[in-house]
């Protein structure tokens, strides 16, 4: 999730305000989507002027400083970009923007995943480009350039390339022979114009114009749009005229646009679950076969694999606990989920057949990092799942499979956790793949079943209401407990974790079977408690023991909040509130039962009026032990 930034000015009342001004100042208020790398480009004196740098923006303005002394860097346009790497590290290099043409004539930022990039750069080579990066994005950098040179005009270029492109992308491209001209290019990832007086802009999101105009222009799916100083044209892929653009008033302010429109980043980033998900797996299957292409480890080393052993913390760890269930269930390999910090420290058997899987978001967690050391001490592989691209735990372990959900601002853990539980499924899959546990039709129906996901991610989020008057209602609760069998067990303890890390309320999970060897007893009249009900159509004898199980507190008046599939009537009876998920796979089931959780914690703590995003107490890396 990068950020982007777009201008064609200056407005002839404020010609101070030099294009690369316009685009920083863009820049700092996308910087909390946080990033790894940010650069600039500008026309000037006909020449494609770009200044990037890995790091901070800070690190930007510097080079700008010492650039901008000798050269002044006015010209008319600027394209500006904040990189969250996907595709190669955050080095100066690989941040954007890409030069394109032979001559370095045109300049590309790019926010998305380009799916056919191998393809085109193998192309463009053979066409004598030069790449300087392995990033996907350079790719669309030359291709623009090479249809620039065909056509003679930057729009017809933009379309004829794009149209070509596979995946999600924002595409910005400027040129030195359209010097008052940027244009921009969309499919599957999100980009506005904001109307000025005497100037335009464009961004990912308004957050990076809404200081100079609070008009804007929605873009949709499969557009160009031209923006001079005075003009926004927008035109189809296919080349016809779009005259039916959504125009409208933003209402945020610059703060409240960050956050999107949601009165936190936690709200947001929950309700980016479905995208997130959604690009995770993206790009995951191609013919027919899984290809982790950013995870290189042998197969011979997979297939030697007798033990898989994850090691975690907080929220990670319940998505390996998650992942258990799926590998044991696909690859059937003895999988233990260890918390990180007991891990290293209780002499664990280890050898070079053991195969460690670290979760981390932050790739930065002190007690996961030192539980890979000690496992690669003891020489076994270790796969990092990771959020974070250039982060200390990839870089210390044997491969890595990254998350595409984009940074995560929130302390508590929501978009991050869904995708760590996504690239599990994605490794299992593998495992199962290069290890000949599942057939390829067998992994392609799992695979059909879990790109249904997003949508019913999406489905959850669209009927949060009943779960937002819930938390309202509740919001002095002073105890909460949640139930779950499968993988509604760690299901109920990210419920808990989430409740008790923002809205300080103790809270419970434990497996629904453990009921009866001791937690019944805390159970009295009035008590919540939720309730994750697997699939009747799974294994029916795992459905009828929750049944029993909500049965059992309701008896001793417990207030029953139960979380189940759409057309599951026989928990009914036993239930003060039914919240309903779509049907899937038991497994999948992880990904959708946990929504109505996190967003019940969202809102009881923002209805408490606690700080969302930053509780208490947390950080949202924990780089010490
Ligand atoms: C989750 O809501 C918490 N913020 C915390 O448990 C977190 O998941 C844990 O500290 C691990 O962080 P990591 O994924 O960055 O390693």
């Amino acid at each position: 999730m990068c950020g982007i930034v777009g201008y064609a000015g200056p407005k002839a009342s404020a010609p101070s305000s030099r294009p690369v001004d316009v685009a920083l100042q863009g820049l700092a208020r996308l910087e909390y989507r946080g990033y790894d790398s940010a650069g600039v480009a500008v026309i000037d004196d006909d020449a494609v002027r770009v200044t990037k740098r890995a790091g901070k923006l800070a690190n930007l303005r510097e080079a700008l400083a010492k650039s901008s002394g000798s050269t002044e860097t006015t010209g008319r346009v600027a394209i500006a970009h904040t990189r969250w790497a996907t595709h190669g590290g955050p080095t100066d290099t690989n941040a954007h923007p890409h030069l394109g043409g032979h001559d370095h004539e045109l300049a590309v930022v790019h926010n998305g995943i380009i799916e056919n990039f191998a393809t085109l750069r193998a192309d463009l080579e053979a066409d004598g480009f030069r790449f300087a990066s392995e990033t996907d994005s350079e790719a669309a950098a030359h291709l623009v350039a090479r249809e620039m040179t065909q056509t003679g005009d930057l729009t017809e270029a933009m379309r004829r390339a794009a149209a070509s492109l596979e995946g999600a992308f924002t595409l910005l491209a400027v040129h030195r022979d359209a010097p008052d001209t940027v244009v921009a290019a969309r499919r599957n990832s999100p980009l506005v114009v904001g109307l000025g007086d005497g100037e335009n802009f464009l961004g990912s999101d308004v957050a990076a114009f809404v200081d100079s105009t609070k008009e804007a222009l929605e873009i949709g799916q499969d557009q160009v749009v031209t923006v001079t100083a005075d003009d926004v044209r927008i035109i189809g892929f296919d080349g016809a005229e779009v005259t039916d653009a959504a125009r409208y008033t933003i209402e945020w302010d610059a703060a409240a646009a960050q956050k999107g429109g949601y009165p936190s980043f936690m709200a947001k980033e929950i309700h980016e679950q479905a995208g997130a998900v959604a690009d995770t797996l993206l790009g995951r299957l191609e013919n027919g076969s899984l290809k982790l292409d950013e995870m290189d480890i042998d197969p011979s080393v997979l297939r030697s694999v007798d033990k898989i052993v994850v090691v975690a913390c907080g929220t990670a760890a319940n998505a390996g606990a998650v992942a258990k269930y799926a590998i044991e269930h696909w690859c059937r390999i003895p999988t233990e989920v260890e918390l990180a910090h007991e891990f290293r420290y209780r002499d664990p058997v280890v050898t070079e057949k053991t195969l460690v899987v670290a979760i981390s978001q932050s790739g930065e967690t002190m007690d996961t990092l030192m539980a890979v050391r000690h496992a690669r001490e003891q020489g076994a592989k270790v796969i990092a799942l990771c959020n974070t691209r250039g982060s200390t735990i990839p870089r210390e372990s044997d491969a890595a499979l990254y998350l595409h959900v984009g940074p995560e601002i929130a302390v508590a853990s929501t978009k991050a956790y869904l995708g760590q539980i996504a690239a599990c499924y994605l490794l299992g899959l593998f495992l199962a793949q290069v290890r000949g546990n599942l057939y390829p039709d067998e992994i392609a129906a799992l695979m059909s079943d879990l790109e249904q996901i997003p949508d019913q991610i999406q489905q959850v989020l669209d009927s949060s209401s009943q779960v937002e008057r819930l938390a309202q209602d509740m919001k002095d609760a002073t105890s909460v407990l949640f139930l779950g069998r499968h993988v509604g067990y760690p299901t109920a303890m990210e419920g808990a974790l989430k409740l008790k890390e923002i809205a300080y309320i103790h809270a419970e999970g434990f497996a629904a079977g453990e009921l009866k060897h001791g937690p019944i007893a805390l159970v009295e009249e009035g008590q919540p408690v939720f309730v994750i009900v697997p699939s009747p159509n799974g294994r029916h004898s795992l459905h009828s023991k929750v049944v029993s199980n909500i049965q059992e507190v309701r008896a001793r008046g417990a207030r029953t909040l139960v979380i189940a599939e759409e057309g599951d009537d026989a928990v009914v009876p036993y239930a003060d509130e039914v919240i309903r998920v779509p049907a899937t796979r038991t497994l999948f089931a992880a990904l959708l039962t946990v929504i109505p959780l996190q967003i019940f914690s969202c809102e009881l703590a923002t209805a408490k009026g606690l700080d969302v995003d930053q509780p208490r107490n947390l950080a949202k890396s924990v780089t010490v032990e």
